[in-house]
C-alpha cells in the first residue's frame, strides 16, 4: 500500500474538518521535530450526526489515504471517529491492510486524565451526538474508574458554530449556554467537564463564561500530545519510522482557499493546503 520508498514518514492526523487542528496545534508544540500530515474531511463534515456505518467507512478511507501517503502511524484527532471506527479499524482492518502500522484515538487518554483530575468523582462529557450515543466514554470510564458517575450532553449545534465561526455572537452564545446549563443540571456534584469533541476548544472562552468557578474544563490537545510522546517511547519500532524535519502538510477534501483561511485562524499562522479525494 505504501507508494513511498522512504522508510521514515510523517505522522498522520485525521479529523472530519477543522477540529483536529486543536490537537495538531499541541502536537506541534510538544513534538516540534516531528513531521505531520493533517487531513480534514471538510467536504463531508460534520460527522457527529451521521450513522455508525458511514463514519466507519469515511474514517477507513481517510486512514487508507494517509497510509498510501506513507504514514506508519495515524491519530484519529476526532472523538466521533475514535468512538465509531477506531476499534473496528484496529481489530478488523489493520491486520488485513497494514499489520505493522498503527492507528490511535483520543478517547482512552482523555478518560485517564478525567479520572485523575476529578475530586468529586462526578464528571461530564460534552460531545457530538455520535460520540454520546456510542457511549464510548461511559464504557471506558466504567473500565478504568468504575466508582465514577459520568453524565453526557450532546451538543449538535456546536460543530457548525465552529466551522462557520458563528460562536462569538448572541446567537452562538445562546446555543453554548443551553448545553452547559443542561449538563450542569444533570449532576450538581460535577467538578470536571471534558470537551470530548476536538472542535470545542475553539469555544473554550465562551463555554468557560457559563461555568461556575469550581468546575474544571479539560481540552484534549495536550493530553493527546503527552500520550503520543509516551506511546512513542514505549514503541521504538514505530518511533524510528517517524520522520523529523519539523514539517507539516495540510490536505482537505473541500475548497483549498476556505481551508487555508479558517485553518490559519485556528492555528494562528499562515499555511498552504492541497486538495485530496477520499472516494
Ligand atoms: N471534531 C470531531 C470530534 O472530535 C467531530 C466533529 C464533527 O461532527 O464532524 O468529535
Amino acid at each position: 500500500m505504501n507508494k513511498n520508498t522512504d522508510l521514515k514518514q510523517p505522522i498522520g492526523v485525521f479529523d472530519s474538518g477543522y477540529g483536529g487542528l486543536t490537537i495538531l496545534d499541541e502536537l506541534i508544540k510538544l513534538m516540534p521535530d516531528y513531521d505531520f500530515i493533517y487531513l480534514g474531511d471538510n467536504a463531508r463534515a460534520p460527522y457527529g450526526t451521521r450513522s455508525f456505518d458511514v463514519i466507519y467507512q469515511y474514517t477507513l478511507q481517510a486512514v487508507e489515504k494517509l497510509f498510501s501517503m506513507g504514514c506508519q502511524l495515524v491519530i484519529l484527532a476526532c472523538n466521533t471517529a475514535s468512538a465509531k471506527a477506531l476499534r473496528t479499524i484496529q481489530q478488523r482492518d489493520l491486520p488485513r491492510i497494514a499489520p505493522n502500522r498503527r492507528v490511535l484515538g483520543v478517547i482512552r487518554p482523555s478518560v485517564e486524565e478525567l479520572g485523575t483530575l476529578s475530586q468529586s468523582k462526578h464528571v461530564g462529557v460534552l460531545g457530538t451526538l455520535g460520540t454520546v450515543r456510542s457511549e464510548s466514554y461511559l464504557m471506558e470510564m466504567e473500565k478504568l474508574f468504575p466508582d465514577f458517575r459520568v453524565v453526557q450532553e450532546a451538543c449538535p449545534t456546536w460543530v457548525p458554530l465552529v466551522e462557520n465561526r458563528e460562536y462569538n455572537n448572541e446567537g452562538g452564545r445562546y446555543f453554548i449556554k443551553k448545553h452547559i446549563d443542561a449538563i450542569l443540571s444533570k449532576d450538581e456534584r460535577l467538578d470536571t467537564l471534558i470537551l470530548a469533541c476536538t472542535h470545542y476548544p475553539i469555544l473554550r472562552n465562551e463555554i468557560q463564561s457559563f461555568l461556575p468557578n469550581h468546575v474544571k474544563l479539560i481540552s484534549q490537545g495536550q493530553i493527546v500530545a503527552r500520550s503520543l510522546i509516551d506511546y512513542l517511547k514505549r514503541h521504538q519500532e514505530i518511533e524510528i519510522l517517524c520522520s523529523k524535519k519539523g514539517q507539516v502538510r495540510f490536505f482537505t477534501t473541500e475548497f483549498i482557499s476556505d481551508f487555508e483561511e479558517k485553518a490559519g485562524v485556528f492555528l494562528k499562522r499562515e499555511l498552504r493546503a492541497q486538495h485530496i479525494n477520499l472516494e
